[in-house]
């Protein structure tokens, strides 16, 4: 465990709610990017090819993630894939051929390009040889996680924290308080049984501390709107509370209910990011991500604006 020799230790908290934090302030180093799923939701479009591969501007969706963790710290990567998706793991590795060619042509941006993808972080993948759900992806990579602390990626949220990267946010509370730390988003109510969905006691500026968390809740049932996204910081109990998790919504075993279990045994907490979310596991979200993201880029901005306008134009 790696511990910042800049933050005081001990229980660094002035609320009464987080007293039994434990205050151990260790570094996150690693990071789980579950990626083993089948993207029906994404169909035809990820028959062959893995939806976390799909692009978005110029770049594949799971790229944006990888590149989120780079900026949030982390150095080690644990992908969980599945059979038919090791494009994954081909696209953050050395290509040395490709980098080879570029170099012969003099093509300085793209080998520059493909070069930094393989730079970013150190890539270990598993495999889920069958799809139990989310839960059963991430303790799959607990041998390469080891004993400690870890951040969870789930990479069809492309997370827009501008300069603070959200993971950056989750492991700061992370650093203070010792404790698992969840992404959440208000949601509209109906919009509720799409998520995992926390009852929580607020604590202070958009931090709350969780008191009970539902997969999936069915209609009406939801005890509140705060909706769990993509992000996550867990300590390695969590691996232990997974072990012994039966299968939940969908038949599947689910990353909520494990962290629910973890909730009799030490403090779980929510923050309510500061960001922008785009679901790239739906056509709407993706469409999305690819618009605001191309209008956010200074290469494509201008020529975006002028294509929509037009667009627009013929569409009305
Ligand atoms: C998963 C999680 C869910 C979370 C959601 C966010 O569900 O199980 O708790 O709210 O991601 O995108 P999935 O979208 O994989 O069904």
């Amino acid at each position: 465990m790696v511990t910042d020799a800049s933050i005081p230790a001990g229980s660094a908290t002035d609320d009464p709610e987080l007293a039994d934090c434990p205050g151990a302030f260790p570094r996150i180093r690693v990071a789980v990017f579950p990626a083993a799923g089948l993207g029906t939701r994404m169909l035809p479009a990820s028959k062959a090819i893995p939806k976390e591969m799909l692009t978005v501007v110029d770049r594949p969706v799971i790229q944006y993630g990888v590149e989120e963790a780079a900026t949030s710290g982390i150095e080690r990567v644990v992908l969980v894939t599945a059979s038919g998706k090791e494009s994954i793991e081909d696209h953050f590795d050395a290509s040395r051929d490709l980098e080879a060619l570029l170099e012969a042509k003099g093509n300085h941006a793209g080998l520059a390009a493909v070069r930094r993808v393989a730079s970013l972080v150190t890539v270990a993948a598993v495999r889920q040889p069958r799809a139990l759900g989310l839960g059963h992806a991430v303790l799959l990579a607990e041998p390469l996680v080891g004993r400690e602390p870890f951040a969870v990626f789930l990479p069809d949220d492309i997370m827009d924290g501008g300069s603070d990267p959200v993971m950056a946010q989750l492991t700061r509370v992370h650093a203070r308080h010792g404790c698992s730390v969840i992404a959440v988003e208000r949601v509209p109510d109906q919009e509720t049984p799409r998520y995992g969905i926390l009852d929580v006691t607020p604590v202070r500026d958009g931090l709350h501390r969780v008191r009970e968390m539902v997969e999936k809740p069915a209609p009406g049932t939801a005890p509140s709107n705060l909706a769990i996204m993509g992000r996550y910081v867990l300590t390695p109990s969590v691996f232990e509370a997974l072990r012994s998790t039966k299968a939940g919504a969908g038949g599947e075993i689910q990353l909520t209910d494990g962290i629910r279990a973890l909730l009799k045994t030490e403090p779980v907490l929510a923050l309510e990011y500061v960001g922008r979310r785009y679901d790239c596991g739906s056509r709407i979200g993706f469409l999305r991500a690819n618009v605001e993201l191309a209008l956010a880029d200074p290469e494509t901005s201008v020529a975006t604006k002028e294509m929509l306008q037009d667009a627009l134009r013929r569409a009305m």
